[in-house]
């Protein structure tokens, strides 16, 4: 052999230690993370009204989260968003960004709140490195804000993305997911109001996850082109290249700060271009949010503490099996876990 074609050998070799590449040549490269189930929130598409979570112990600790990361970032993972349930009411968060901050490799650690308990934790969390927050925000009308949630209060929320601002994040985004007759007649005030702060804002179709008890998903799914439309008679946008290594199709808003986003898992099936594969809470690693095919990383963690090694060879045999695409129905819910087991 030739000292050019061991060379190529041996840099196929390396690239296929430290990289993850699955069946379909799409380069995963992003990771959600769930680091609890129980959120302070029962918004209505998420959770049913009654819920039973996890027993504590069934969630991944602090070391099993970090050492599940170190597995990721080992592989090639850059970006790695943690997700709920809501995060923030996990007591070690702050501790974990920082150690996931601090960990060579990883380009990026962002987050997906509700932002009720940002007031308390924005400045800690922009201290402890992380990068980008995403804020939920489907309503600014408190009643309605309240009906959706089933318990929380608008303002709180709005003082959350005050203290994100304050904190000087590289980037808050607001997300918004939008119900036919609930919401959708808000999508053009949605969008004024994160132009007014500077941010960027997504809105997101419903997807069919768990078996919820407060309206049939039939009635409430709208497209992204119907919002677009209707955003596109008020605002003069322009399609974007922005790509920020999520679903969401971008468009510049003329004359301002913002862009505003789509995520569309019911109308434009983006798996194409997916790079990203999740871990739930109690350490189930889901390769695509629309199948339940999952491996028990847990087990592992569990048997065998400590060993990344044994943790990367079982994720990238797992990265195998990832699907094509997913393949929503809004009549049937052929997902039976919810979103809070999900992460976002
Ligand atoms: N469909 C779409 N988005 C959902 N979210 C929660 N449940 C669903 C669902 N069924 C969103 C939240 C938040 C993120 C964590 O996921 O609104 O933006
Ligand atoms: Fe909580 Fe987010 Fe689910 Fe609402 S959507 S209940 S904030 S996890």
């Amino acid at each position: 052999m030739s000292k050019n074609s061991e060379c190529s050998v041996n840099s196929e070799h390396q690239q296929r230690e430290t990289s993850l590449v699955d069946p379909f040549g799409r380069h995963i490269n992003y990771v959600r993370l769930s680091v609890t189930d129980r959120c302070n929130l029962r918004c209505t598409y998420c959770m049913a009204e009654e819920m039973t979570f996890l027993p504590k112990q069934q969630i991944l600790s602090l070391e099993e989260l970090r050492d599940s990361a170190r597995a990721f970032v080992e592989l090639g993972v850059r970006k790695i968003r943690l997700t709920g349930g809501e995060p923030l009411i996990r007591r070690d968060i702050v501790k974990l960004v920082a150690s996931l901050s601090a960990m060579s490799g990883l380009d990026e650690v962002t987050m997906t709140t509700n932002g009720l308990l940002l007031p308390g934790l924005a400045q800690p969390l922009k201290d402890a490195g992380l990068a980008r927050l995403n804020i939920s925000l489907d309503s600014l009308k408190a009643a309605r804000f309240k009906q959706l949630t089933r318990v929380g209060n608008l303002d709180d929320v709005l003082a959350g993305i005050d203290a994100a601002t304050a904190a000087q994040f590289r980037k808050v985004k607001l997300n918004a997911v939008i119900l036919a007759g609930f919401n959708d007649d808000e999508v053009v005030d949605l969008a004024q109001f994160a132009i007014d702060k500077g941010m960027d804002i997504s809105f997101i179709e419903e997807m069919p996850l768990g078996e919820i008890d407060s309206h049939s998903r039939v009635n409430t799914q709208i497209a992204s082109g119907r919002l677009q439309t209707k955003l596109g008679d008020v605002f003069n946008l322009t399609a974007s290249s922005d790509v920020t290594g999520g679903p969401s199709r971008y468009w510049q808003v003329a004359n301002s700060e913002s862009k505003i986003g789509f995520i569309s898992p019911m109308s434009n099936n983006f798996c194409d271009s997916c790079n990203r594969v999740r871990v739930t809470a109690e350490g189930r690693l889901l390769l695509c949010l629309g199948n339940e095919n999952s491996v028990d990383l847990r087990q592992v963690l569990r048997s065998y503490p400590g060993d990344i090694q044994r943790l990367k060879t079982t994720i990238r045999s797992a990265i195998e099996h990832k699907p094509e695409r997913h393949y929503f129905d809004s009549e049937h819910v052929d997902i039976v876990r919810f979103m809070n087991m999900t992460g976002g």
